[in-house]
C-alpha cells in the first residue's frame, strides 16, 4: 500500500486551492491499492524557519516544535506527494516553502506531481518547486495540470468551478498515472536490502540523533526517562536495563502504576512476580510480563533464581482511551513468544510473527539477537517515526558502534537500520506512530491529563487500603 498526501498550498482567506486539492484526492481515492491523504497547510501553522541546525544536518536532534513534528511524521509517512500551488510572485507561496523547509530526510527518493494555477496557470511556480524538489531529493514527474484562468476567475466569481475542472480530467489521470510509477518505483527501491558492489547503501537509513548511557541504580540503569528520552520518543517514555549477578537482590515489593503499560522482558535467568488481579509466578529466560495498568494496579518483582538475571523493562505511555481502563496482566514463557529469524516479537508484528499482546497504540517492540559478524536490517512500517534501540549484549554497528548498554534515539523517519554485529549481541529496538499527548507525570504514573492523574491517584489509594486490610503491605 502507498500513501499519496495531497498538499494544499495555500492558507490564504477565500484561497483557491482548496478546490482542486479536494478534487484531486477524490481522483486518487479512485484508484485501487493507495491511501491518500490531504495535508492542509492550515492544519500545521508552523513558524518561519528559525533553526540553527538546517533539516539535512547529518545526526541533528529533533525540533521541539509540537507542530514541526506532526508535519515532519505527516511526510515521513508519505510515500508520494501531488503539490497543489499558486503563484505569488513568480513562485509559489511563502507558506508553501516554508512548509517545505523544515523537513528533509523524510522527503528524501520520494515523487511528486503538481497542480497549478496562477495567471500563467502557476506554470512558473511548478517551476521553481521542480528545482526545489531536486535539492530535497524528491522525483518531481513531468506530467502535472496547469488550471486556467478561467476556472480561477470562476471561483472569484462564483462561477462553475467544477465544470472547468472536469475538462482537465485526462491531465489529471495521466498525472496521476505517472506519479502512482515513480511512487511505487521508488517505494520498492527504498525498500529493497540491497548494496552496490561497493557495499554501499542503496537505501536511506535512520541516523542518531542523541545516545545515553543512562543513569545507573545499583543493578538498574536508568536509559530513557520522561524528562529526557521519553520526550523524544513517546509513546515509549521510560527503558530500564537490569543486570544482576546473583541473590540478594529482592526487586521491588508490591508498588503501584496507572496511565501506562509496562513489558518486562527476560533476557538471561529469570524474573519473579506478583500483581493485584492475583498473579504469581516465576518468568524463565526469554519470556515476558506485560502489566496495563489503565486507571491503577499494584505490582512487584525480583530475581527468580540464582545466577545473573538480564534484561529490560519498558514503560509505554497509554492513550487517553486506555489511560483509566481496566488493568490487563499478561505472562509468556519463551515459547509463546513468536519469531522472525533472529528477531523476537514482544509487541506489535514483523515480517511472519505478530506477537500475542495487544498493543496499545501501533508500535513493535523487539529482541534480536545476532551471531559476530551477522547482519539484519529493520525496516519499519512508514507511519513509524519513533525509533530507538538499546543494546543489552555484545555491541553493533549501525553502522555507528553501540556497546553494551547504549541507547540511541534515531531522527524521526521510517528509514531502515541495518545493524551489523562486532560481536555476540542482544539488543532490544522499538518503533512507534508518536504519541500526540502531553505526559503529565505522578510518582507511579504518567498521564495525559492532570484530571486523569488525580482520578488514577484515587484508585491506587483504595487499592492501598485493601492490600493494607489483606496485610499484604
Ligand atoms: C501575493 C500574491 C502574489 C501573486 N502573484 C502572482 C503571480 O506572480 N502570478 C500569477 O499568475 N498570479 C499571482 N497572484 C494571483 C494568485 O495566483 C491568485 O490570487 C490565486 O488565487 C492565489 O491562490 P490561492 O487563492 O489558493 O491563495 C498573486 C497573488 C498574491 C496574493
Amino acid at each position: 500500500m502507498i500513501t499519496i498526501s495531497v498538499i494544499v498550498g495555500s492558507t490564504r482567506q477565500g484561497r483557491f486551492s482548496e478546490r482542486p486539492a479536494q478534487w484531486i484526492l477524490e481522483h486518487l481515492r479512485k484508484r485501487g491499492g493507495i491511501e491518500a491523504r490531504l495535508l492542509d497547510l492550515r492544519d500545521f501553522p508552523m513558524p518561519f524557519f528559525d533553526q540553527a541546525a538546517s533539516p539535512a544536518t547529518p545526526g541533528r536532534a529533533p525540533y521541539e516544535h509540537e507542530v514541526v513534528k506532526r508535519w515532519t511524521a505527516a511526510i515521513a509517512a508519505s510515500d508520494g506527494f501531488v503539490f497543489v500551488t499558486p503563484e505569488y510572485n513568480y513562485g509559489p507561496s511563502a507558506v508553501l516553502k516554508n512548509a517545505i523547509d523544515w523537513v528533509y530526510p523524510e522527503w528524501n527518493r520520494k515523487a511528486a506531481a503538481f497542480v497549478s494555477y496562477g495567471s500563467a496557470m502557476g506554470a512558473r511556480s511548478v517551476q521553481q518547486l521542480r528545482e526545489t524538489a531536486i535539492e530535497l531529493q524528491i522525483a518531481p514527474v513531468r506530467s502535472a495540470v496547469h488550471i486556467p484562468v478561467a476556472t480561477l476567475w470562476a471561483h472569484f466569481r462564483g462561477g462553475d468551478v467544477d465544470k472547468g475542472l472536469a475538462e482537465l480530467e485526462t491531465q489529471a489521470q495521466t498525472m496521476i498515472d505517472d506519479l502512482l510509477w515513480w511512487t511505487t518505483a521508488l517505494k520498492t527501491a527504498r525498500e529493497r536490502n540491497s548494496r552496490t558492489e561497493k557495499g554501499k547503501l542503496m537505501r536511506p537509513l535512520s541516523r542518531i540523533a542523541r545516545r545515553t548511557r543512562g543513569q545507573s541504580h545499583g543493578p538498574i540503569t536508568r536509559l530513557m526517562s520522561p524528562s529526557d528520552f521519553g520526550r523524544l520518543l513517546k509513546p515509549f517514555v521510560f527503558l530500564d536495563l537490569f543486570d544482576t549477578q546473583a541473590k540478594p537482590f529482592t526487586g521491588l515489593g508490591l508498588h503501584p502504576h496507572s496511565g501506562i503499560a509496562t513489558l518486562t522482558y527476560v533476557a538471561e535467568g529469570s524474573v519473579s512476580y506478583e500483581d493485584t488481579n492475583g498473579a504469581t509466578g516465576v518468568l524463565p529466560a526469554g519470556g515476558l510480563e506485560w502489566m496495563r495498568a489503565g486507571g491503577g494496579v499494584w505490582h512487584g518483582g525480583g530475581a527468580g533464581e540464582q545466577g545473573r538475571t538480564r534484561g529490560f523493562q519498558l514503560w509505554i505511555a497509554l492513550p487517553p482511551e486506555l489511560e483509566l481502563g481496566p488493568s490487563e496482566s499478561v505472562y509468556l514463557g519463551p515459547e509463546r513468544i513468536p519469531n522472525d529469524g533472529p528477531a523476537r516479537v514482544l509487541l506489535g508484528s514483523y515480517g511472519t510473527a505478530t506477537s500475542g499482546i495487544k498493543a496499545p497504540s501501533p508500535m513493535n517492540y523487539l529482541a534480536v539477537r545476532l551471531k559476530a559478524g551477522e547482519r539484519w536490517s529493520y525496516q519499519p512500517p512508514t507511519e513509524h517515526t519513533v525509533l530507538w534501540t538499546a543494546v543489552g549484549m555484545g555491541s553493533v554497528l549501525v553502522p555507528d558502534e553501540l556497546q553494551q548498554g547504549e541507547l540511541v534515539a534515531f531522527s524521526p523517519s521510517s528509514a531502515a537500520i541495518e545493524f551489523e554485529a562486532q560481536f555476540d549481541a542482544e539488543f532490544v529496538l522499538g518503533s512507534a506512530v508518536p504519541h500526540d499527548r502531553d505526559l503529565v507525570l505522578g510518582s507511579h504514573s504518567v498521564h495525559t491529563s492532570t484530571e486523569a492523574l488525580r482520578e488514577a491517584e484515587a484508585r491506587i489509594s483504595a487499592i492501598q487500603t485493601r492490600l493494607i486490610q489483606q496485610g499484604r503491605l
